[in-house]
């Protein structure tokens, strides 16, 4: 190690890096099954990402209306335009149900129904009888702020079963031995400048996206994928890194979620002629039909001249012929949101809005048990020993092309719950370690210690910018060949350029200066796979929407991209197949069809 530094050692069980909904779930499980479990966060947890998911969590409770887990399931399919694997997602709304009881039982707070039964909303793309039906009311919610409610409640079930928190600690890079079994982590507290290896039998990833890749997204400034890019530099792949969703309703300028529960309690949308255009886009769903299927609907419409405004560049969302009782129970969020950042009086004008980056379906492959995967030839589903992933980091893939609404709030219970299951599966509480091999960890301190100490000319956030206003442009919801192989050139040149920074601040108590580059820096590895793999896609297909290859090609595309980087501008893609296979005999396969809504 170089000699400036001093490492202390600690030993868990299991270490858990992120504190989102999907980490504190795993932190909460593990805790509860006796394994010694550490939660590593770069912020207070009830800051994590999550607080910020609005509409709801995705259930067939059949509260409000008739609904079915395997209806839920097939539109999960159908939403991730077949790219999903189906045994995940059979686990995941099956499952469903007794994680969202599971939830109120822990003391979410959800809004009520007159008969005191969890209220639920419809969403996008939740229908009922395998999606020839009405809307289904899928979405549980807690006003507009279930996630802020989830987020809580899983804090404070963590504090109550005595979990141990890392918080502002900084995550640097995973400890692989020569095996390549996961032995543990390094990491930077943040708050006195010490360095820590965190040794684990189990390292879960729960790290969130990388959503701030992009110039206007709906993602906090801390969603830089700091798990996938330590991934990447251990030399394991990603999954379907092409598939970046884009959110309909930003708030015109500020980028700002306007949750789509919004639509889900009447509000719809129209273009400068005041026509409510989804009508003609998708004839049965409307304004809830799927999130890329709305996203492309609102581009095309500002690209034919029919956008509104001055410019004619964004789209109106009307909820003020909403009753204002509405407004207030069911939204009073988005009616805050709306005049803080838009300057609207939702019960009075409309909303201007745009298609905001909002989530990434690719990330870290995993089984449904959270497993990471280092897939060959010879097994795609081959794990890496030590290693999970859960949550947006992760690509199980239940969301595959394109994640419907409210199943992200699901998937960070669900397969945070599985993670900690799996690991007590796994790991015998108490269990010794082996010793650290030598070096365990040195590389993550001098990649540090270089960036640290970095006297290049160019400062973080000039790079930054560059790196969003290439994503912004070359990797948008509408994709050709030529846009996106400049793209690819243009987010290489981006990526060599950080060997061109510069830090100010040399110091390691609260630098930000060094914190914001090791996230840039973690940024720009996926911004550049990101980048080569949707180049390399040639088909349409959920939010990967080529002009040039306008329809989705099931007889070559029908198989997960895996991607590889070396960190110095050389990118390999390979593939994994797509699992078109059920785990029970309780629903059967849902072969390709064609996607209408
Ligand atoms: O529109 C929303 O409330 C977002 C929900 C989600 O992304 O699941």
């Amino acid at each position: 190690m170089p000699s400036a530094y001093t490492i202390t050692d600690h030993s868990y069980d299991i270490v858990v890096v992120g504190a989102g909904g999907a980490g504190l779930r795993a932190t909460l499980g593990a805790t509860v099954e006796g394994l010694k479990t550490a939660c590593i966060s770069k912020v207070f947890p009830t800051r994590s990402h999550t607080v910020a998911a609005q509409g709801g969590v995705s259930a067939a409770l059949g509260n409000m209306g008739a609904d079915d887990w395997r209806w839920h399931m097939y539109d999960t399919v159908k939403g991730s335009d077949w790219l999903g694997d189906q045994d995940a997602i059979e686990y995941m709304c099956r499952n469903a149900i007794p994680a969202v009881i599971e939830l109120e039982h822990f003391g979410v707070p959800f809004s009520r129904t007159e008969d005191g039964r969890i209220y639920q909303r419809p969403f996008g793309g939740h229908m009922q009888d395998y999606g020839e039906g009405d809307p289904a009311r899928r979405a549980c919610a807690a006003a507009d702020r279930t996630g802020h409610a989830i987020i809580h409640t899983l804090y404070q079930q963590c504090l109550r079963h005595n979990a141990e928190f890392f918080i502002e600690y900084f995550a640097l890079d995973l400890i692989l031995d020569d095996e390549g079994v996961c032995r543990g982590v390094m990491a930077w507290s943040l708050e006195d400048g010490t360095l820590h290896r965190f040794r684990a039998h189990v390292v879960v990833l729960a790290t969130g996206g990388y959503g701030r890749t992009y110039f206007s997204c709906t993602s906090a400034h801390t969603c830089t994928g700091d798990g996938n890019a330590m991934v990447l530099r251990a030399g394991l792949a990603l999954q379907d890194m092409e598939f970046i969703q884009f959110h309909p309703t930003g708030i015109y300028g500020a980028g700002c979620l306007i949750t789509e529960g919004a639509r889900g309690e009447g509000g719809y949308l129209t273009n400068s002629g005041g026509e409510r255009f989804m009508e003609r886009y998708a004839p049965h769903a409307k304004d809830l039909a799927s999130r890329d299927v709305v996203s492309r609907a609102m581009t095309i419409e500002i690209r034919e001249g029919r956008g509104c405004g001055p410019r004619s560049d964004h789209i109106l969302l009307h909820l003020e012929h909403l009753a204002p009782e509405v407004l207030h129970q069911r939204l009073p969020g988005i009616s805050e949101t709306a005049r803080i950042f838009a300057g609207v009086d939702v019960t009075r004008e409309p909303i201007p809005v745009l298609p905001t980056v909002h989530y990434n379906m690719g990330g870290i492959p995993t089984n449904h048990h959270g497993e990471v995967l280092r897939p060959s030839e010879q097994d795609p589903d081959a794990v890496v020993p030590g290693l999970m992933a859960v949550g947006e980091a992760a690509c199980v893939s239940v969301h595959g092309a394109n994640r419907l609404g409210c199943n992200s709030l699901l998937d960070i219970v669900i397969f945070g719950r599985a993670a900690a299951q799996r690991a007590a599966e796994l790991v015998r509480p108490g269990t010794p370690h082996p010793p650290f091999q030598n070096g365990a960890g040195e590389a993550a301190v001098d990649r540090l210690d270089t960036v640290r100490h970095a006297k290049g000319p160019r400062r973080t956030a000039e790079i930054r910018l560059d790196m969003q206003r290439v994503m912004q442009n070359n990797c948008a919801v509408f994709r050709t060949a030529e846009v996106l192989r400049e793209g690819v050139s243009r987010i290489d040149a981006v990526a060599n350029g950080f060997a061109d920074l510069g830090i100010s601040d040399r110091s390691m108590i609260w630098n930000s200066d060094l914190a914001e580059a090791l996230e840039l820096k973690n940024l720009l590895e996926q911004a550049v796979v990101a980048l080569h793999s949707a180049e390399n896609r040639t088909e349409s297909r959920g939010a990967h929407a080529r002009e040039d290859y306008p329809q989705r090609d099931d007889q070559n595309w029908l198989k997960h991209t895996l991607v590889w980087s070396d960190g110095e501008g050389r990118v390999e893609i390979g593939y994994r197949p797509v699992h078109l296979f059920t785990l029970s005999n309780e629903v059967q396969t849902f072969p390709p069809k064609a996607r209408v809504y």
